[in-house]
């Protein structure tokens, strides 16, 4: 029949983006404006500063993501936007936009939570289907879900304080990188010893599921600052390598926890940690020595972009579940 044209929207944070997506998994266009530059200034994102710039930008993008597709608003099927968790400014740019192109034009409207879409950045590489398990590992969320069919979601452990893509930032901003200093203590790690400093594992107790990353936080800010005192040297490539050592240490054999207790052997990895190397290298290794499948979105579909919202939008919109235009933007919206 025809095909499932969705128009693909996130705001939820600092990337503006949209993106056209047919039949669920190929990739017409993914148009990513990033204001990293801009917040990079304030070491972090400015909630007000990035609604205005949404404000500024999302036509533009949005544009732009049809013109690349070789389509128009006619050809399109549906729209599937972010509506949470977020910062609620910066949603509410994306879900006013979705709104008045919906309404304009008598199409579907799909509310799509953002963390679903990171996990169905998975599903944009075709085959994918659930049930599976969920590492999430963003920089507001870390947690390990259990997705048995599609739109549903349990979760089997979660963060108790920070997540790890904010550990990775805190740890970066500490040692002086610039934000978001995920990727550069990944670029510091390959050169640096994992075994340089022995960091704790916040292994919690024998079954848990739920993570911890603050005490490692703050063991790798007091290595810093006492070797600081005593005037000792200490290098950025070591700190980094021992830091992700323990990090992903944690996250994959929680993993391989969640893949013994439910028997669920098809784990995907989702959230901008998913782009890290020794994560993505030690996963692997153990998921073959275990015996499990694991998938990874490519590098650019880890971070946030439309063309995941997209590809959560499309399930819904063949179950017909559509929102109504008086659908809200919800900051602390969960799974
Ligand atoms: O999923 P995401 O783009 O935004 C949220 O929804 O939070 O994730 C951003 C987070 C940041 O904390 C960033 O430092 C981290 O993902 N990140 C990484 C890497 N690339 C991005 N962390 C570790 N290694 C990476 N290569
Ligand atoms: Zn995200």
């Amino acid at each position: 029949g025809k095909p499932v044209v969705i128009l693909g929207i996130e705001t939820s944070c600092d990337e503006t983006s949209a993106s056209v997506i047919r039949d669920g998994n190929e990739i017409l266009s993914n148009v990513v404006s990033s204001q990293i530059e801009i917040h990079k200034r304030f070491g972090g994102v400015v909630p007000e500063v990035a609604s205005r710039r949404h404000v500024e930008n999302v036509n533009d993008v949005v544009e732009e993501a049809l013109t690349q597709a070789g389509m128009t608003i006619d050809d399109l099927s549906a729209v599937g936007v972010t509506y949470g968790p977020g910062l609620v400014g910066a949603l509410l740019v994306g879900v006013s936009w979705a709104k008045a192109l919906c309404w304009a034009k008598s199409i579907p409207m799909i509310g799509v939570q953002h963390i679903a879409g990171h996990i169905y950045a998975n599903f944009l590489s075709g085959g994918m289907e659930p049930p599976l398990l969920a590492l999430v590992v963003s920089g507001g969320h870390t947690e390990i879900v259990h997705m048995p069919a599609h739109g549903e979601f349990e979760f089997l452990g979660r963060t108790r304080d920070d997540a790890a893509g904010e550990a990775y930032d805190k740890v970066a901003r500490a040692m002086g990188l610039p934000y978001p200093g995920g990727p550069q203590i990944d670029r510091l790690a390959l050169e640096g010893n994992p075994e340089a400093y022995a960091f704790p594992r916040a292994w919690i107790d024998d079954e848990s599921m739920d993570f911890s990353f603050s005490g490692l936080k703050s063991a790798v800010l007091n290595t810093m600052h006492n070797a600081e005192q005593r005037g000792e040297p200490w290098k950025q490539e070591d700190i980094s390598a021992s830091f992700q050592a323990a990090v992903v240490e944690v996250l994959v054999e929680k993993t391989v926890r969640a893949v013994r207790k439910t028997g669920v052997n098809n784990v995907v990895v989702a959230g901008g940690v998913a782009a890290n190397r020794g994560l993505r290298a030690a996963l692997a290794k153990r998921a073959e020595e275990v015996g499990f499948s694991v998938h990874f979105p490519t590098f650019d579909l880890c971070t946030d972009n439309a063309a995941m919202i997209a590809a959560a939008a499309f399930p819904m919109y063949e179950k017909g579940r559509f929102h109504d235009l008086d659908l809200n933007a919800i900051a602390s919206l969960s799974l």
